[in-house]
This record gives structure tokens, C-alpha cells and sequence, in this order.
């Protein structure tokens, strides 16, 4: 999705913008521009990678000490300059750029076109722009009036930076349903759609809640509500730290991300742990909250929903909850059926995906009780939901989220256990066996990291060239199939398909050719040889077959390559599980020459339906 950036201080905007932006480069992006205000507000636009924008200005005198910037992820019109922002309003009074979709556009276009403005481009944000600015001039009352009669006008989501000609020292903001943070430091004022595009400069931050509106002065920022009143804000405190938005040595930030997981997979553990206790006195849940839920819905996106279908096997099978798990862009048009004591659960990791913000809208409207499972702090999803997990992932940048993932089954383990302990459907003793197996997990992460690398890229430099790949598996390993298969797609563009092993026989095993590669995950005892023979099935009709299971298992009989995971309590084999497959996934990629952090279409996070 696109990504914005400001400046308002004493340094050379330039250089911020730019840093900035290409710290949102992972966000995904078709063009970029600047707007840069000297005396005069001067802008630059560039299709394709922010290299050209580069190109473009190096041989300009940019002294300007205020500015915005923005890469282009384009939704309404094609990939090129003139849809690249910032966009100007005709007279060049206004200039702005935009993250989100103004659903409206059409109908404002006309009302635009009847007091004679002319549009450009073939972009919403142009029409938003010339809307700022007709009633900027409409009612002569200055940019908070301008915006917030705009604000009230347009219909979607928005996040716009906004320079008006005769305002100069100032940058205005305003937000709805599309992230925003301000940041300010002793250098000036910042905005980003991003914590990690301005992390580099300060951890203080202001949240701008929706249909709010904020003034960046070059030493304070002054927040509005919809009526032009002032609203009283704390800067807080962001905790992440700017060497965990680098890539510290490492090729990639997927790679890097993946040997982060067991000192963040640690770190969430240790949040929700007190004294080999789980601790949820952080996410706001009581026991008597707890004691009220008689069935659970998970709801997310992608990965997160993958988080989702193995939570939904620990919550029946360990807490005896019934627990349902829907897809967010499903489950808010489905009308589901949820009763007062129904917990929904959306897990996300930006805490920003417009699909699982709007399913958590639609649960709340029908007055259940919702608990987030987020990364990003201070993003809409945790500030709108009843009850808060945090998991401690830091910033992820690599689109592939990898250590978010870990962290979020970290923050499901948690929850079952406690659950069922409250529920009285496990003793004590099997509790803290649990809590101990559960405080191994970093470790044995680390030691799949260390010891199967190697194994890993050898089986991923064979498989460079397939077509296709299947995962499969039955339980938590046909829930962990649907993320490794995920995995490999998304970055190495290789078609790939998870299926619960036993339904192979209804359709996909016709697919099975010699040599197709299949991965099958077995670490599940009670269904172990069921598993196995369903390997059997596709060994024999030519499948290149690599098992993912525990050490000491022999399947020599069925497996062309084996990798083996260490041992531990059947409803954490997803953690491990799921290692050797991001390694497949990111080796496999990187041996195909492909852009592993940034894959082609995608977005790090998706904040348009
Ligand atoms: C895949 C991936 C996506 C996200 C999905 C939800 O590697 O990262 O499938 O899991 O877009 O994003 P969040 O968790 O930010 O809501």
C-alpha cells in the first residue's frame, strides 16, 4: 500500500523525505514524490523505484526545511508520473498526499467540474486535493475549516498530508480508517503512514485518532476534532529500537527476521508469563470475562488467518471451546451469528488491515466482546477492540511476515492454556508442564535455525525451477500446511497448494506427476501413520516427497528428504514446524534471483478492501 512521510523543522527536508520513504519502500509501491517548500512549494514525481525520484532531484538545490513525500501503490489509475503524488490543486494553493481510496470520487468530480476546476490525473486523491481547496476559498476560514468540511464530505479512507501555499511553516494532517503517526524531537515535527520511516529520528509519538485533524509546526503539533476544537494529546513512548528496523548485516529482512524469532518469540512469552504463570492482566481479560465465553471466533487475514486455524484446533481440543475461524474479508459480509458470550478474536499484525478493522466493527456493533492480537502498537485494531494482546515481534518489514507470525501462535498458546485452566478442563500439573514445555520453544527454535540451514538451502537450490509444490498434512500440520504453502507463493511466485492430506484422494492427487514436489508435515502422534500413508499415496504415483517431522521418526520408506524438528507438546509443533518452511520459502526465492522482501503485488499491510 502506498506510504507517506513529512517533515516540519530545522534540517534539510529532503533527505528525511527520502530516507523516510525508503523506509516504506516494503510496503509496496509503483512511483514516488516529494513536495518540498523553500519559498515556493517545489514537486518531484517518478514512476517506478524510489532510485529515480533519487535521480531526478540529485543535481537540485533543495534547501527547503519542510516537506512531504509518498510512494504510489496505485488503485485508481495506472502507474505513472502524473498520478504519482503529491498532487497540486489547480491554482497550486494546496498540495497533498494521500494513502486510502475516496469512494465518493466520482460524484465529487462533477461537483469539482461544476465550479470549473479540471482534473489531471486519473487519480481520487486529485479530486481530494481541489476539494481541500474549493472550500479553502468557499469560506475563507483557513485549513482546519477546509479539511474538516472536506473530512465530512468524502466517504473512505484517508490518510492526507496537506501544504497550503499561505501557510508555509505548516503541514496539516488529518486521518480516517488509514494509519497515521506524528512523531516530534527536538529537530522539528514528522509524520509517517509507518512507525519505521521515521523511528530513525524519534520514539515519541502523538496517535491522530479518526476524523481528527493535526497542524505540524516546526517545534509543536496542535490536534483538532471534527468541530475545530483543540484536542489534548500525550506524546508517547514508541518502544521498538531503530537497529530492528535495519537489516544489521543480513542479505534480506525476511532472513533477518526469521533469526529473530526466538528472542521475540522469548520476549511475548516472558509479557504473558509471570512466575511460570500465564499473565493476562496486560490484555485487559479477567477471569470472569474468561468464565462468560462459551465459543470463540477467530477472525484475520492471510498468515494471520493461518494463526487463526491452528488456535481454533488448541481452543476445542485443550480448552473444549467451540471456536470458529473466518476470513476478515469473508466473515463481515457473512451476517455470522454471535451471541453475548461469543469472543472474537482478530488477529493482526500492522493492526491496520482494513478487512479484519471492519469485521472487528461489525462484531462490536453486535455488542460482543472483542480481544485483539496485534504488533502494532497505538494502530486501530488495538485501540478499538475490548481487550489487548500485544505480541513483541518489533517492526516486521519484510512483506512475508515471519517473526509475527511466531509471536501471534505465542500469544494463542497463551490464551488456550489459560482458558482451559479457568475452565477446569486441565489439572495443574498438566498447566505447568504446558507452561514448561512453552518456555523451550525459543530454544528449539534457535537450534532448527542453526542445525537445518544448511540442509534447507540444499533441498531449496533443487527446487528452484518447479511449477508447482503441495503441502500437506492432517490437525495443527494441515494448519501449519496452509503457511508453509503461503510461504513459498507469495515470494518465489511458484504455484502451491496446502490440503488437509486425508481430502488428496477427492480431486488433488490427479495433480501428481513425477517428480511434483510434496512437503508433508508430520509431527501430529495421534494421526502420525494416517499422514504417512497419504505420503505413500503420492511417493507412488512419482511425488518428490520431503517430510517435515520429529527427530527420531522413521520415515525413510517414504521420504526423498527429511527434516527433522525437536520435540515437544503436540500443540506446539506449529512453532517449529513451521521454521523449515520459511527457510524453504525464502531459499527457494533468493536461488530464483527474486526480490524476497518486496514480492511483486503485495503489500507489507493491507489497508484498502
Ligand atoms: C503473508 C502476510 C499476509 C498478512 C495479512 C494480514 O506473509 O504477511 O498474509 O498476514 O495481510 O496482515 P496483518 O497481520 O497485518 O493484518
Amino acid at each position: 500500500m502506498c506510504g507517506i512521510v513529512g517533515y516540519n523543522g530545522k534540517e534539510k527536508a529532503v533527505n528525511i523525505l527520502l530516507d523516510g520513504l525508503s523506509r516504506l519502500e516494503y510496503r509496496g509501491y509503483d512511483s514516488a514524490g516529494i513536495a518540498i517548500r523553500d519559498k515556493e512549494i517545489e514537486v518531484f514525481k517518478a514512476k517506478g523505484k524510489l532510485s529515480n525520484l533519487k535521480d531526478k532531484i540529485k543535481d537540485k538545490k533543495l534547501n527547503g526545511t519542510c516537506g512531504i513525500g509518498h510512494t504510489r501503490w496505485a488503485t485508481h489509475g495506472e502507474p505513472n508520473e502524473t498520478n504519482a503524488h503529491p498532487h497540486v490543486s489547480n491554482d497550486g494553493n494546496v498540495t497533498l498526499v494521500h494513502n486510502g481510496i475516496i469512494e465518493n470520487y466520482q460524484e465529487l468530480t462533477q461537483k469539482l467540474f461544476r465550479h470549473d476546476y479540471k482534473l489531471f490525473s486519473e487519480t481520487d486523491t486529485e479530486v481530494l486535493t481541489n476539494l481541500i481547496d474549493y472550500y479553502y476559498k468557499k469560506y475563507k476560514m483557513g485549513p482546519i475549516d477546509a479539511i474538516n468540511r472536506t473530512m465530512v464530505r468524502v466517504r473512505g479512507s484517508y490518510a492526507i498530508a496537506v501544504m497550503f501555499k499561505e501557510y508555509p511553516d505548516e503541514i496539516w494532517v488529518a486521518r480516517k480508517d488509514s494509519p497515521m503517526i506524528i512523531g516530534q524531537d527536538s529537530n522539528g515535527t514528522y509524520l509517517a503512514s509507518d512507525v519505521p520511516a521515521i523511528l530513525k529520528y524519534t520514539n515519541k509519538v502523538y496517535y491522530i485518532d479518526n476524523m481528527e485533524a493535526a497542524c505540524l509546526k516546526k517545534d509543536k503539533v496542535i490536534f483538532y476534532d471534527l468541530n475545530g476544537d483543540v484536542v489534548k494529546k500525550e506524546l508517547k513512548e514508541i518502544k521498538w529500537d531503530v537497529s530492528s528496523a535495519e537489516k544489521e548485516g543480513f542479505e534480506h529482512f525476511m532472513i533477518k527476521e526469521i533469526n529473530e524469532q526466538p528472542e521475540v518469540v522469548k520476549k511475548t512469552i516472558n509479557s504473558l508469563t509471570n512466575n511460570n504463570k500465564i499473565d493476562l492482566s496486560k490484555t485487559g481479560l479477567k477471569e470472569e470475562d474468561i468464565k462468560r465465553i462459551k465459543d470463540i471466533y477467530i477472525v484475520a487475514c492471510g498468515s494471520a488467518y493461518h494463526v487463526g486455524v491452528c488456535a481454533q484446533y488448541i481452543f476445542e481440543d485443550l480448552a473444549r471451546i467451540p471456536t470458529k475461524v473466518d476470513i476478515a474479508s469473508e466473515f463481515r459480509y457473512r451476517k455470522p451469528i454471535l451471541n453475548k458470550n461469543t469472543l472474537v478474536i482478530i488477529i493482526s499484525q500492522s493492526g491496520e488491515t482494513a478487512d479484519s478493522l471492519a469485521a472487528l466493527r461489525e462484531a462490536k456493533n453486535m455488542g460482543v466482546k472483542t480481544l485483539a492480537i496485534v504488533n502494532v502498537v497505538g494502530s486501530s485494531i488495538a485501540r478499538e477492540a475490548d481487550y489487548v494482546l500485544y505480541t513483541l515481534a518489533g517492526p516486521e518489514i519484510a512483506v512475508a511476515t515471519t517473526k509475527a507470525f511466531s509471536t501471534q501462535l505465542i500469544a494463542s498458546y497463551t490464551l488456550a492454556i489459560e482458558f482451559a485452566k479457568i475452565k477446569k478442563k486441565i489439572n495443574n500439573n498438566y498447566y505447568q508442564e504446558l507452561i514448561n514445555e512453552m518456555n523451550q520453544i525459543p530454544e528449539k527454535i534457535k537450534e532448527i535455525l542453526n542445525n537445518l540451514t544448511t540442509n534447507i538451502q540444499k533441498i531449496a537450490s533443487k527446487f528452484s525451477n518447479i511449477k508447482d509444490a503441495f503441502y500437506i498434512g492432517r490437525g495443527l500440520d494441515y494448519a501449519i500446511s496452509l503457511e508453509g504453502s503461503l510461504k513459498l507463493k507469495e515470494v518465489s511466485y511458484i504455484h502451491s497448494e496446502a490440503y488437509a492430506s486425508g481430502e488428496l484422494k477427492h480431486g488433488t492427487i490427479s495433480l501428481i506427476e513425477d517428480n511434483t514436489l510434496v512437503i508433508g508435515i508430520a509431527t501430529q502422534e495421534e494421526i502420525f501413520e494416517k499422514t504417512i500413508s497419504n505420503l505413500v499415496e503420492v511417493k507412488s504415483r512419482g511425488a518428490y516427497v520431503v517430510v517435515v517431522t520429529i527427530n527420531g521418526k522413521d520415515v525413510s520408506k517414504v521420504a526423498n528428504n527429511t527434516i527433522m524438528i525437536p520435540e515437544t507438546n503436540k500443540y506446539f509443533y506449529p512453532s517449529l514446524s513451521v521454521i523449515p518452511l520459511q527457510l524453504i520459502g525464502y531459499y527457494i526465492t533468493v536461488s530464483k534471483g527474486l526480490d524476497v522482501d518486496k514480492p511483486r503485488n503485495l503489500a507489507k499491510s493491507v489497508t484498502v478492501e
